[in-house]
Parts: structure tokens; C-alpha cells; sequence
């Protein structure tokens, strides 16, 4: 469907080209504008003409041209350039909604029936908090225009997001301390504030503060509800969640390129991972399943039973890596990483690529990849649990000026495809606290002793009830 800036584009043009005609003919008649057109010898507009004024000869000779031929080819001509041109220009968007990925279906049961029967039979398993200390992404910059509202429930929290007219993000409890509506659910924005459907008390989203009341001669002095510290940065509105109520001890990097716009945005997937937090980043860390999982070539997909076969059997990609606490910032981690490609076990020297993933807190990943001769793709990562074992996984590409958007859209897929292997298994898995580690997996207990820094006396741990049930 063509988005309100699509048709603003399309509206642009046409009153352009209204412009245009106006200006060249003025007030003159068809006579006269037919009149000009013989007057200016030129062939094609002469035959335009000539078309126009003779409609049904026009007709019959299109007829007399059409074959069956023409009629098959023309349509896949431009129906193949048109798919063409999407795919070199227009940004890559994937959206998986929960359910709809890394589920098996074979036996005619509802992907919706599915994922819900894995999180009943989950085996829980003694799970570390569900909601670690950090930023986390609320959603991305450019899907909250001015006055817009969103109504978001994650890390146990109800919200309700907004852009005031000053172009700044702000968040609140989205219940109404009036009397318990939810602000975000026909609200609307008004000026910088969020106005309640309810009564029409209207809030201011930086303080909490109560700015009118429409039928009150006086504002109650303790009229207030709660706001939530906001950053918008890399384009992520990100919240800062903290189980005893500290301030922010660190904040997410400042990518000075992508705020500057040089840096420029190529696409985004979003999936929903049926999984504890911690599953997720602890991934970068257990180097020892790039060489299985993600060893198959890319082109075999996402299906686990099927990715060994056919092709993976000849090609497949090589894995070297290390992961590290970063020497001087404790709340990253960084995970360097070098692949290339095989072709029945013989390495491809011209492709290889490097790449270096940096772990920021519990639920920011900034995966750089450096591209041989364009230069940086820059994949942005933000994990954040809406429940205690679901988790919204959004990834944005950007990349350096000059690399082509297909080569950023390629980068994306590739880590797209990639993502949803692992997402096949975090979808089922239990989460092992006492994990049968050999001396070559070290590197999953070090991930999980620095992602533990995250945890704090009050993180809420999960309550498994049964008769509760955790449908979607
Ligand atoms: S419930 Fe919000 S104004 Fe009354
Ligand atoms: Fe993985």
C-alpha cells in the first residue's frame, strides 16, 4: 500500500507536470495547443498527434500488433524489471510475526497452536531474572512520526510511546492515574503532551506532570503519573529499565555517522524468539555451533532438517572466532569474527569477510562488517523480552556512503537467514543452568558470568503457572 510520504511524492510530481504544460500552453485552447504541435516539425510529437486524433485507426492498428506472443512477454518484461528494480533500490524489509518462524508444521496443526503448546511444554528449567539492568529498544525511530502513539508492553511494563509535536519521543505508564484508562489505546498527542481518551487529562511524557484538566478549576498538587527515561540515538528509542529504579550507569554508542545521516539506512528484519533473554547474545559467545549450525551455505535456508543436504553437502562457510569482555568498558563484550566460503572443502581465498560484533549491555548488539573494497555495513541488533520467554529481535542495516544497497540488503538476508537457524532451536531449547560443557566451550561460561553484571537483587525471575497458560 502507498504510505502517506508515497503519495505526497506522487502528488509532488503531479502538480509539477500540471505546472509545466500550464506554463508552455497558457490559457490556449486545443485548437491552438494542436496548432503549436504541427507548427514545431517534430516527428514524434507529429505522430502523437496524429494518434490522438485519429482514436479509432489508433486502435486498430495496437490490435492488429497484439499476438500472443506480445501479450505473454511484454507484462513478464515489465513485471521482471519492476522486481529487479525493488530489489537493487528499494530498502529490504522482513517481518516475522511470532509463530511464523522456526516452527515445524507438518502435521497440519496452526503455527499459532504450535509455538503455544512449545511454551506450555517449556521445561523452564532454573532460569536466570527474565528482565536484566539496560537499555532496550522500544521500536525504531522512523515508525514513530510526529504524533504518533504507540501502546508497548515489555520487561513487565505497560507503556505508552509518543512523538510530540517538538519531534522528541517520550514515554509514560500507560495507564491513566485518573481512573485506570490506557492513554496509548485513542489518546491522542497535543502539543508535547499525551491527552487521556478518558476525561482528557493531558500529560507531559518528559516529566509525568499533569498539564490540564479540561473540567477542574485546579490541578491536584500530587497529579503525576510515571515517565520512563527515553534516548533516541542510531534510530532507536531505546528505555532504560533498572529493577531498583538507578539511573543509567552507561549509554548506548553514539554513531556519529548514522546521526549524521552519512551512514544510510538499507533495511530491517524483526522476529519474535520464543526464548530467555540470555539465550540470544549468549549465542555469540558458543563459537562451537558456528561450525555446525551456521556451516551449511547460506542458499539451503532456514530449515534445520533440510540445510545439510543438497548443496550444503559441497559448499558451506568456514568460522573463526573469539569473544572477549572489552578490556576497558565492562558492560561490552565483543565477539571478532572472520568467515569464507568452501567449495567442496577447498577455500575460496578471494571471499572473506570480517566482522566484529559488539555486545552492548544485555540487549544491543552493534555487528560491524567490513566489506573487501565498500567499505562497513553497520547492523544494529536490539533485543527486548516483551514476556519472561518472548523476545522482539529487530535488526537495521546501515552502511558507509558508496556501497550499493543490494551488497547491505545481501549483508542483512545473509544475517536474516543465519538468525532464523538459530531461532529453530531457541524456539524449542530449555534453558541449561548447569550446562555439560567440554574445555573448548569455555567461552559460554565466561559469557555468562559477564552477562550476569546485568542481574540485580530485585530482577524479577520467572513464575511458571500452568493453569495460567502463556498463549499468545
Ligand atoms: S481515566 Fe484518564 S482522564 Fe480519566
Ligand atoms: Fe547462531
Amino acid at each position: 500500500m502507498m504510505g502517506v510520504h508515497g503519495f505526497k511524492l506522487h502528488l509532488f510530481f503531479g502538480v509539477l507536470v500540471a505546472v509545466i504544460i500550464a506554463v508552455a500552453f497558457g490559457n490556449s485552447s486545443p485548437q491552438l495547443i494542436r496548432d503549436r504541435i504541427r507548427e514545431t516539425d517534430n516527428p514524434f510529437m507529429q505522430s502523437l498527434l496524429d494518434m490522438l486524433e485519429n482514436p479509432v485507426e489508433t486502435a486498430r492498428f495496437f490490435v492488429s500488433q497484439v499476438t500472443l506472443f506480445s501479450l505473454i512477454v511484454w507484462p513478464l518484461i515489465i513485471y521482471c524489471s519492476i522486481r529487479i528494480m525493488r530489489v537493487m533500490f528499494e530498502p529490504l524489509h522482513v517481518e516475522r510475526k511470532a509463530g511464523d518462524m522456526g516452527y515445524i508444521m507438518d502435521d497440519g496443526r496452526s503455527k499459532m497452536e504450535i509455538a503455544n503448546e512449545m511454551m506450555r511444554r517449556r521445561r523452564p528449567g532454573n532460569l536466570p531474572p527474565v528482565y536484566p539492568n539496560g537499555w532496550f529498544s522500544v521500536g525504531r525511530s522512523m515508525d514513530l512520526k510526529k504524533g504518533d502513539i504507540w501502546y508497548k508492553s515489555m520487561l513487565g511494563l505497560e507503556l505508552a510511546v509518543y512523538r510530540g509535536e517538538d519531534g522528541e519521543a517520550r514515554i509514560l505508564h500507560a495507564y491513566c492515574p485518573h481512573m485506570g484508562a490506557n492513554i496509548a489505546v485513542g489518546g491522542r498527542v497535543k502539543g508535547n503532551c499525551l491527552e487521556c481518551p478518558f476525561h482528557g487529562w493531558s500529560f507531559e511524557g518528559k516529566t509525568g506532570e499533569v498539564q490540564s484538566i479540561p473540567y477542574a478549576s485546579k490541578i491536584p498538587s500530587n497529579a503525576k503519573t510515571k515517565h520512563y527515561k527515553c534516548l533516541e540515538l542510531n534510530g532507536i528509542i531505546h528505555l532504560w529499565y533498572h529493577a531498583e529504579g538507578e539511573e543509567p550507569s552507561w549509554y548506548p554508542p553514539d554513531v556519529k555517522d548514522i546521526q549524521a545521516g552519512k551512514m544510510k539506512y538499507h533495511g530491517k528484519t524483526d522476529h519474535v524468539v520464543n526464548a530467555h533473554i540470555e539465550e540470544i547474545p549468549e549465542n555469540g559467545a558458543d563459537l562451537n555451533h558456528l561450525t555446525h549450525l551456521h556451516e551449511p551455505i547460506l542458499f539451503t535456508g532456514r530449515d534445520l532438517r533440510h540445510t545439510t543436504g543438497g548443496l550444503g553437502q559441497y559448499m558451506s562457510h568456514l568460522w573463526e572466532g573469539e569473544w572477549h569482555q572489552d578490556k576497558d568498558i565492562s558492560h561490552i563484550g565483543v565477539l571478532n569474527l572472520k568467515t569464507k566460503i568452501a567449495v567442496l572443502g577447498v577455500t575460496l581465498p578471494a571471499i572473506e569477510i570480517n566482522a566484529k560484533a559488539e555486545q552492548v549491555g544485555p540487549g544491543l548488539v552493534y555487528l560491524h562488517i567490513f566489506l573487501p573494497i565498500f567499505g562497513e555495513a553497520l547492523l544494529i541488533q536490539t533485543v527486548t523480552p516483551l514476556e519472561p520467554l518472548l523476545q522482539e529481535v529487530q535488526h537495521t542495516v546501515f552502511a558507509v556512503p558508496g556501497m550499493p544497497r543490494i551488497l547491505a540488503k545481501f549483508a542483512l538476508w545473509a544475517e536474516s537467514v543465519q538468525f532464523e537457524r538459530d531461532l529453530m532451536v531457541w524456539n524449542h531449547k530449555t534453558y541449561e543452568a548447569k550446562p555439560m560443557l567440554t574445555k573448548e566451550d569455555h567461552l559460554v561460561g565466561k559469557h555468562r558470568r559477564w552477562y550476569s553484571q546485568f542481574y540485580s537483587e530485585n530482577s524479577p525471575r520467572f513464575q511458571f503457572k500452568k493453569k495460567d497458560g502463556l498463549d499468545w
